[in-house]
């Protein structure tokens, strides 16, 4: 791992530059074989469309997941996701970071499905140190399975702050000078997943999944953390610290690439 050290303001204007001249080129090369590995369903998670597109499915036997080959400290996580159309209630859509190191950490968006014309809830939360009971859920303001939406999760040492098509919706500070646990320094990685968990998701566990309606299927696009990981391999270099107001709309903070 690079140290901090080492970053200094001409690395910042050579990543700057390198950031406007390739992020369209290193976008459209974003590939769901190269960057996830599909970790459970039997043959439900499906990478189509040359490595740009993942399909998840979810039957009565079983739902299927994925994660990110490498782990990040700090950044900007945006996924584009289409969520179960039709009655998606019982259903569980999840795109989530977490360590593996003893401490849990986890940053979570889980989309709770719902009868059909009833609206989805986006549930938030945020462990950390193996503390949670933060969640915060929100009705979307669309219908969230008829079109793709870009969901993020931004992570710096200052704050967590959850957006919907850019839109803040959440903000979790660090406020560990006060006393309360903050994730810093485990490095996590990218999980997403569809489940039933009808005995909770929709209006408290009283509506069922209707098994009838199977299989199931939510679809993802590529992530932007994918591009700016290009990015620093480009550089070649895992170390560059950023100010905030200089990155302006990239958004990228402290940040450090660990594979
Ligand atoms: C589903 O729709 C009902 C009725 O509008 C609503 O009360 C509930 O919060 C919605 N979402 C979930 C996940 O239950």
């Amino acid at each position: 791992m690079a140290s901090f050290a080492s970053c200094n303001k001409t690395d910042l204007f050579l990543l700057l530059a390198l950031l406007s001249a390739s992020a369209s080129a290193a976008a459209s090369a974003a590939s769901f074989y190269r960057d996830v590995d599909i970790t459970w369903g039997d043959g439900r998670a499906k990478v189509l469309d040359n490595g740009r597109l993942l399909t998840l499915s979810l039957d009565q036997s079983s739902g299927s997941g994925f994660q990110s080959k490498n782990r990040y400290v700090y950044g900007r996580f945006d996924v584009q996701l289409k969520l179960v159309p039709g009655n998606s209630a019982g259903t569980v859509t999840t795109f989530y970071l977490s360590p593996e190191g003893a401490m849990h950490d986890e940053i979570d968006l889980e989309f709770l499905g719902n009868l059909s014309g009833d609206p989805y809830v986006l549930h938030t939360n945020v462990f950390s140190q193996g503390k949670g009971n933060r969640e915060q859920q929100f009705f979307l303001w669309f219908d969230p399975a008829k079109n793709f939406h870009t969901y993020s999760v931004l992570w710096n040492p200052k704050h967590i702050v959850f957006y919907v098509d850019g839109t803040p919706i959440r903000e979790f500070k660090n406020r560990e000078s006060m006393g309360v646990p903050y994730p810093t320094n485990q490095a996590m990685r990218i999980y997403s997943s569809l489940w039933d968990a009808d005995d909770w998701a929709t209006r408290g566990g009283l509506v069922k999944t209707d098994w009838s309606k199977a299989p199931f299927t939510a679809a993802f696009r590529s992530f932007l953390l994918l591009l700016r990981q290009q990015l620093l391999d480009v550089a070649g270099v895992g170390c560059y610290q950023l100010e905030e107001d200089e990155v302006g709309a990239a958004q990228l903070h402290d940040l450090r690439l660990l594979h």
